[in-house]
């Protein structure tokens, strides 16, 4: 065959080749296997060299003419399929129904709402670390290495004698020493216990402490802070709290606090035990380097998921952190 016959027969070859491409990874390696630097086109254009230069100018008008419509079936092939693209009954960026859109955790929102309401009160938000020194969890908070105390507390030890906090009171006794006076802190953070987990107790769970160290400071200001803070984060106006006597090592006197609703049905028509408080020990105050005669404060430390759980009427504590989320997803804000 002559190579003007060849090149028309690669002509029909490689435009039916294109055309038939269906997506474009095809369309490329055709691209490729008729066009490219090792390609049939590159093949033929070879057998070149032996004809005389009249044929040479021949054929190198059909060696134009063919490239040309090879390259101009590849364009078309190349538009035409992403006009179909374009036009695809599928559209891969829609949004699905049925798509899980994340949720703020409800201990999270709880923690907001409660860090607003004593934001709005003058209060400063602070932080602790998770791994605390023996020293400020229990031993600048009155309760020395022997105290019987320490048994309702144990928790995780590290091997270098530090120890996940049981309570957000060490953060009290880190703030004490260089504080500025007066001060309104509250801290929201995870707690550590050895605990059995139960529908009511787990070995991880949140805390929020207050604290307040002023002139003439009382037992009133705490439980009119208490109940602004409790009202607030159940949006109910008729919440009454209860001070029942108990013994924290960092507090004289010491209180547990129950709260109910009256309004209210189930749940939030009981008395509920909420958190513990009292006044600061005057022995933990000058541990913290401050004057007991001049100064007073009250403390409270109350466990988020408590108050959540009483919020949303929840039965079981292991909701929080078994990140299942046919739970969780029933409290997005
Ligand atoms: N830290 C105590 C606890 O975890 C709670 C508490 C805080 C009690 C502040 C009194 C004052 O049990």
């Amino acid at each position: 065959m002559s190579l003007a016959a060849e090149l028309e027969q690669f002509r029909g070859e490689a435009v039916t080749q294109i055309e038939a491409c269906a997506d474009r990874d095809q369309l490329e390696e055709a691209r490729i296997a008729l066009l490219g630097r090792n390609g049939r086109l590159k093949e033929l254009s070879k057998a070149f060299g032996q004809a005389s230069p009249d044929e040479k100018r021949e054929l190198g008008r059909k060696l134009n003419e063919v490239n040309t419509a090879v390259k101009d079936a590849f364009a078309a092939k190349q538009s035409a399929l992403k006009r179909s693209l374009d036009a695809s009954p599928i559209d891969v960026t829609e949004p699905r129904d049925n798509q899980r859109v994340g949720s703020i955790h409800p201990i999270s929102q709880v923690a907001k709402a409660v860090e607003d309401v004593f934001s709005s009160m003058g209060f400063d938000i602070v932080d602790g670390p998770h791994i605390e020194e023996d020293e400020y969890n229990f031993g600048r908070l009155n309760i020395p290495a022997d105290h019987p105390a320490r048994d309702s507390q144990d928790t995780f030890w590290l091997s270098t004698g530090k120890l996940l906090r049981t309570h957000t009171s060490s953060v009290q006794s880190r703030t004490y020493p260089d504080a500025e006076l007066p001060l309104r802190k509250v801290v929201v953070g995870k707690v550590f216990r050895y605990e059995e987990v139960d529908a009511t107790h787990d070995n991880t769970f949140t805390q929020v402490e207050g604290f307040i160290v002023d002139k003439g400071i009382t037992v009133a200001n705490l439980v009119g802070t208490l109940r602004t803070m409790i009202s607030a984060v159940l949006e109910r106006d008729d919440v009454e709290v209860r001070l029942r006597p108990s013994f924290f090592p960092f507090v004289e006197p010491g209180f547990e606090v129950d709260v109910r609703v009256l309004g209210a049905e189930g749940r939030l028509a009981n008395w509920v035990e909420l958190l513990g408080c009292g006044m600061i020990h005057p022995e933990v105050l000058k541990q913290g380097g401050i004057d007991p005669d001049e100064y007073q404060g009250f403390a409270f430390g109350l466990g988020l998921e408590r108050l959540t759980m009483i919020r949303h009427g929840i039965q079981d504590i292991r909701l929080f952190n078994g990140a299942d989320l046919r739970g969780l997803h029933q409290f997005s804000a």
